[in-house]
């Protein structure tokens, strides 16, 4: 046994205590130069598989490292070509032998040669932000420490190992340690220094720690700024300059002070700026002392329960949040500055207000990006041991007094780190972890070192909740009731339960494993309808997709079993609203609607809507509502109604009315859109917000009788009748009742029987519902024509009628049904279709539609309905009803990472299709219908792993109709479909008009 992997309890050895980040500056002449010597970039590398047959040691001054490897630092091995990446979720990829790991451990040298001048007044400190998972630290050949802890930080005094001049730095770096137990988050499993290194130069003494916490009189004129600060020495007084800049760069505070061991400080500030998420004021904290500078964000807020709420500055706030993970597609974990910016502002922009960091803490410069732009946070510590409930016994390790240590010292690594960020507002004892004593302690220690911040843990609501231990009760431990993946039912059972008083919050919802999540509208409606109910966090930011450039150049992104681990975890690690390169999915548009703080209702019959402002803070100084009435080729009418001073909460009724006239005048669709466009302090999310509704329909188009074209019945050949009508020549076989229309002159086919389809390539919230529908035999459903009749005396009009059964192979449960086609010479097929289920049906079925398959390789399309994006029953808020067009076929689409039902358009009226095959048609009808158009076909998109399996047809493309689909729902890790969005299987019937366009 080694007992630094293999014992809990041996976690660090001279490792300096954890202390608050910060980086120390000098002043040079009127400039601060950091005091830090990066140690980023390229290291000297060697690779072991097997540690224990390794012959390297970093203790060998003449350890020869010039054949080694070069390797990225920050960075992670497995992404660098050492080992490779495996995905498990809930699963330890090695046996459950607490606290022991793979003996054969695989283990990395890392060498690095850095020159520096050695100046005899100053101390040198060696910090690593996060290595993962345990390492020991060489200085010039001495061993100077070690940590296990993969994301928190570690710092050691290498003062007196440090020559002036060459010196070298190795660091040995395991895969595996007891660590790794408690290491179990659902991600990639990753090695290696993935964050910062760096050498500190500081004097003698020094400022080593320091904490500030603000408090307020009732009415938050005053506030009480108060700092606990350290010395790195004990003995000596250090003299110390503080100063506060509000932020507007002003002096408010300036304060001179000897600093021996440790002092607390307090000063009134009148009328301070306060810090919230929408109003993220930053005051500037200058720590000097004769050698250095240290700065500090500041934040006056305040953190409480207030009348069973979590209040900010004692106003209950609403959590518009959503689960972050680090992840870069190349790098894993080591994420650059820049991406961290791009995907933050991507999230104001999607009105996120809030992020939980699952399950770790995150880099610390996230924070103060945090901090300035806006965002409450959930910081929870490295802990997760999801693995060990396959013993039966989720608290083994939580409630094992051998693992206090390691749980205590996780919860102070985080909370000291981070307990000068303003943002942070919540403690999170970690994830996944069962409910154990040892959270019992995390919680008291973190209570005592800082009563100003709340407490989360989630595993103690879902053991309050268990009814094998009490049955629903608040938690008492923790600060707020907290829940993973509720229905909508549940939270209704659960505001309603008088046990319940604690404000609750949901940690994880809506998981946006591919297509989806569905009803994210149906929990905020549910959410404003409960102040109890103060918002959640959406399962998840990101696809965790690692990029693989294949020989054609072809990108796509690797899951769970991509690189041969077993035992893996599939896809289950691609679940976030944006993809890995930063393309946001269509359900990121859907959550940016569904959060924006200003919300739009539009009233019925009329050309008016509520605005309701749900900020917590801001009063909206200034709204725009732009009214607009439009036809397909321009807009009729638009006026702008200003609304000013709207308060949090508040809700007005906007309206405009216009001379009617051309309402009820149209003989086209017209659409009615309002927009919200607003400006507001923080100026960093979405400005506008878009409703829109259908408001005219003219009665069914009267088309002038075609007086030219009839139908001319030629010879039948071969059971086929045969119809020519001015271009084109209809065909249909009498026995078979299968039919086609063609260019009369050269044969090319235009449009021809559709089949009734029922089936969708799965999406990952089909999963559950997905196996009973195949168990149906619903994946490969067969029609049976039973009849065919003719009606074609009339020249003008030919009826073709169908009865037909559609079933599967061995299924006692079928659907009867009828197809009527009424075929005109003006060139437009009418469609009826009525179906009727019999039999040992499923409850549900995936989709109700028609399957035309076209010819030619690509079309253009323009449609009145939901768009520019997908839409389904459930999942729609990201889209408006308008005119809209589309170039090309998979503009229509969208490539999730696993392939699966895509570009559904619902709540259609009209569509044009131009094929690049050379024909037009029109797609119509009374009542709403979806449409998508693809390249491939269902079976391939269903059956397709990654993006590269999928096969584009050869010069054709699908056209589904869908008089219905099955809502999408959450069921990869959450709710079916609310009752309201399932396609049950019930009788059917619906219309629609196939027009060829001259
Ligand atoms: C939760 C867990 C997350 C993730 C998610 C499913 O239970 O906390 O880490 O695994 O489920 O994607
Ligand atoms: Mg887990």
């Amino acid at each position: 046994m080694n007992q630094y992997l293999d014992d809990p309890n041996v976690i660090a050895e001279n490792k300096l205590p954890n202390r608050s980040f910060y980086v120390p500056q000098r002043q040079v002449e009127d400039q601060l130069v950091s005091e830090s010597i990066d140690l980023n970039g390229t290291w000297q590398f060697h690779y072991e598989s097997d540690a224990r047959v390794s012959s390297v040691d970093l203790a060998d001054k003449q350890l020869n490292i010039k054949d080694w490897d070069q390797i990225t630092v920050p960075g992670q091995w497995q992404m660098q070509g050492y080992g490779h990446p495996a995905y498990t979720n809930v699963q330890y990829p090695f046996q459950i032998d607490v606290p022991n790991t793979p003996a054969e451990n695989p283990t990395g040298y890392y060498v690095k040669d850095v020159e520096l001048q050695k100046q005899a007044d100053r101390r040198y400190f060696l910090r690593f932000e996060g290595v993962d998972n345990a390492f020991f630290v060489w200085v010039n050949g001495q061993q100077v420490g070690f940590y296990k802890g993969s994301r928190t930080a570690a710092e050691f005094d290498i003062t007196d190992v440090l020559n002036n001049g060459r010196n070298r730095i190795g660091v040995q770096v395991y895969q595996w340690s007891a660590s790794s137990y408690i290491e179990d988050q659902d991600m990639w499993w990753l090695t290696g220094i993935f964050r910062a290194v760096s050498i500190l130069a500081r004097p003698q003494n020094f400022i080593w720690d320091y904490f500030y916490r603000t408090s307020f009189n009732e009415n938050y004129a005053q506030a009480e700024f108060k700092i606990d600060l350290s010395a790195f020495v004990a003995d000596s007084p250090l003299a110390v300059k503080l100063e506060l800049l509000d932020p507007a760069g002003e002096s408010v505070l300036v304060d001179l002070f000897d600093l021996t061991d440790k002092i607390t400080k307090q000063y009134q500030i009148d009328r301070p700026k306060l810090w919230n998420a929408e109003e993220p004021n930053l005051y500037r904290l200058i720590l000097s002392t004769a050698d250095e500078v240290i700065e500090q964000q500041v934040g006056f807020r305040t953190v409480a329960i207030k009348n069973d709420l979590i209040c900010v500055n004692g106003v209950p706030v609403t959590f518009r949040g959503v689960n972050r993970h680090e992840f870069h597609e190349k790098f894993g974990r080591a994420v650059p500055h820049e991406r961290v910016l791009a995907e933050l502002k991507l999230m104001k922009a999607a009105n996120m207000n809030a992020i939980r960091f699952s399950h770790y803490p995150e880099d610390p410069w996230v924070y103060q990006q945090c901090d300035r732009l806006g965002f409450y946070l959930i910081d929870e510590a490295d802990l997760e041991c999801h693995g060990i409930y396959e013993t039966g016994d989720v608290n083994q390790i939580s409630s094992d007094p051998l693992w206090t240590k390691p749980y205590l010292e996780r919860m102070e690594a985080m909370i000291e780190r981070d307990k000068n960020v303003p943002a942070v507002i919540i403690w999170s004892v970690g994830n996944e972890s069962g409910n154990g004593s040892n959270h019992k302690l995390m919680i008291d220690w973190a209570k005592q070192r800082d009563p100003q911040r709340l407490i989360h843990h989630e595993g103690e609501f879902r053991y309050a909740c268990d009814p094998e231990t009490g049955g629903e009760q608040d938690v008492q431990w923790s600060d707020m009731n907290s829940s993973m993946y509720p229905s909508i039912a549940d939270l209704e059972k659960t505001v309603h339960d008088p046990k319940i008083k604690k404000p609750y919050i949901l940690c994880e919802y809506a998981h946006q494993m591919g297509n989806g999540a569905g009803s994210l509208q149906d929990y905020w409606d549910t959410f404003n309808k409960y102040p109890q109910l103060q918002g959640g966090f959406i399962w998840e930011w990101k696809d965790h997709g690692i990029e693989k450039v294949g020989a054609d150049d072809q990108k796509t992104f690797a899951y769970g079993g991509d690189f041969g681990e077993v035992p893996n975890d599939y896809n289950f690690v691609i679940d976030g609203i944006i993809q890995p390169d930063l393309k946001p999915s269509p359900s990121y548009f859907d959550v940016q609607h569904v959060y924006s703080p200003i919300q739009l209702q539009l009233l019925p019959d009329q050309l008016a809507a509520h605005i309701t402002n749900h900020y917590n803070f801001t009063t909206v100084s200034q709204v725009q509502v732009i009214f607009t009435v439009k036809n397909k080729v321009q807009d009729l009418f638009s006026e702008t109604v200003t609304v000013e001073n709207l308060k949090p909460g508040e809700t007005r009724t906007v309206a405009v009315d216009p001379e009617q006239s051309f309402l009820q005048d149209s003989q086209t669709d017209l659409v009615l859109l309002v927009d919200a466009q607003y400006l507001e302090a923080t100026d960093q999310t979405q400005h506008s917000y878009r409703v829109s509704r259908l408001i005219a329909r003219p009665e069914s188009e009267t088309t002038p009788a075609n007086t030219v074209d009839q139908f001319t019945k030629l010879p039948v050949k071969d059971f086929v009748r045969r119809y020519q009508f001015g271009e084109h020549l209809l065909k249909i076989n009498q026995q078979t009742g299968s039919w086609q229309i063609v260019e009369a002159k050269t044969a090319e086919p235009i449009v021809s029987q559709p089949q009734q389809i029922f089936w969708r390539a799965l999406t990952d919230n089909d999963f559950r519902v997905g196996k009973v529908w195949r168990e149906f035999g619903l994946d490969r459903m067969v029609t049976e024509v039973r009849s065919v009749t003719i009606e074609d005396q009339q020249t003008d009009a030919i009826v073709l009628k169908l009865n037909e059964t559609c079933g599967a192979a061995g299924k006692d449960w079928l659907i009867h049904s009828t197809i009527a086609y009424r075929f005109t010479a003006a060139g437009k097929i009418e469609i009826k279709v009525s179906g009727q289920p019999q039999g040992q049906m499923p409850a549900t079925l995936p989709r109700v539609g028609l399957q035309f398959v076209q010819e030619g390789a690509d079309a253009k399309t323009t449609w009145l309905g939901r768009g520019p994006r997908e839409s389904y029953p459930d999942i729609n808020n990201g889209t408006w009803i308008d005119y809209f067009d589309a170039e090309t076929i998979p503009d229509l689409n969208f490539n999730y990472i696993f392939p699966q039902e895509n570009g559904n358009h619902q709540e259609t009226r009209t569509v044009e299709i131009q094929s690049d095959a050379g024909y037009q048609l029109g797609l119509s009808s009374q009542e709403p219908f979806s449409f998508s158009l693809k390249q491939n076909t269902i079976q391939n998109l269903d059956a397709a792993q990654h993006v590269t399996d999928l096969q584009k047809l050869d010069h054709q493309f699908l056209l589904i109709v869908d008089h219905q689909q099955n809502g999408i729902g959450s069921q990869s890790c959450g709710p079916e479909p609310m009752g309201k969005y399932l396609l049950k299987t019930e009788a059917y019937e619906y219309e629609l008009v196939v027009e060829i366009k001259p």
